[in-house]
């Protein structure tokens, strides 16, 4: 645009150069007579004063609806990048397990049900979490994109997603190893009412045990117990890591609808896994 502007400038005063001579040497030159409406004219369009339908400005990716999944094992960093995802561009963060935590504080069949297997490590059955899903997603916010952080978990609910039309752009696969999870999500401390997370070692509040923002106490979830943390490991092999070949092979095939899969190693720091991941999606269209 501004560059744009710029030659919209030089024509403009290109053009009164041509003008001042065409004067000077009236009717001598039949060239300047159309060259001179040309320069202003493309000049005007430059700037923006002549505006034209077919010259549409190059629109930025934050402009656009941004539909993305984050795939990944526990505590591979997902809640962490779609923070900063969210914020960028400008897309609600839905994660299943917070719209599940807030079932699992309520008093009723559901609730308990879900609080149980929760704090097992086990998967939350297909028929709960997808109707959740659905309603979330439905929500004026959801309108110009989403993120969804957790979902989905099988391939069940991937083709839940699909039959619903709910269309996917970029699928973001954040990989680190078992043993760098167990270690990450033992040190993990939230902040219950903003969901905001941090790690007693690799992402310390500035005090101690107490959030950045609101000065309220952080707190641990029930499920990052070690025993915990390995089942849940082991449910994400045996039923996520397949999502892995599900979503690369409709990335290789294209197509109008198919999603774009990037594997991104989270063992790197914070910084650069989120630079990654800010690239694939600025620059891989
Ligand atoms: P959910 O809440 O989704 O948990 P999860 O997938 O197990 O993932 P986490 O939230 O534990 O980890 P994360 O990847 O967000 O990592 P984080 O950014 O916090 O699900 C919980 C439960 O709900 C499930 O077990 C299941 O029961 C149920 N559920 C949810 N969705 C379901 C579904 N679709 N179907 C059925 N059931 C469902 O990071 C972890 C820690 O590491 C933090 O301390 C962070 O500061 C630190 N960290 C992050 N990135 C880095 C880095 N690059 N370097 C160093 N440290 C880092």
């Amino acid at each position: 645009m501004i560059f744009a502007f710029i030659c919209g400038v030089i024509c403009i005063l290109f053009g009164f150069v041509q003008y001042g001579k065409y004067s000077e040497n009236k009717g001598k030159s039949s060239i300047s007579k159309i060259f001179i409406p040309i320069l202003v004219g493309l000049g005007l369009i430059g700037i923006k004063l002549i505006p034209i339908p077919f010259f549409k400005e190059s629109k930025t990716i934050e402009d656009e609806e941004v539909r993305i999944i984050l795939l990944g094992g526990p505590g591979a960093g997902k809640g962490t990048q779609a923070k900063f995802l969210a914020e960028k561009y400008n897309i609600p963060a839905i994660s299943t397990g917070d719209i599940l935590r807030e079932v699992a504080k309520q008093d009723t069949e559901i609730g308990k049900k879900v609080k149980e297997t929760m704090e097992s490590g086990n998967l939350v059955s297909d028929d709960i979490i997808v109707e959740l899903l659905k309603k979330r997603i439905a929500q004026e916010d959801g309108k110009s994109g989403y993120l969804l952080d957790g979902f989905p978990r099988k391939l069940s609910q991937a083709e839940a997603l699909r039959k619903e039309g709910i269309e996917i752009d970029y699928v973001i696969d954040i990989q680190v190893d078992d043993d760098v999870i167990v270690e990450r999500l033992g040190g993990r401390r939230i902040h219950a009412s903003s969901g905001r997370t941090y790690h007693v070692k690799n992402n310390p509040p500035k005090v101690p045990g107490v959030d950045d923002i609101t000065g309220e106490p952080l707190t641990q979830r029930a499920d990052d117990q070690e025993e915990t943390i390995r089942n849940r490991l082991r449910i994400y092999h045996e039923n996520t890591a397949p999502l892995v070949d599900y979503y690369q092979d409709a990335s290789r095939k294209g197509g109008e609808n198919s999603p774009k899969y990037k594997k991104i190693d989270s063992s790197n720091n914070i910084e650069l896994v989120k630079e990654s991941i800010f690239n694939f999606i600025d620059f891989s269209d």
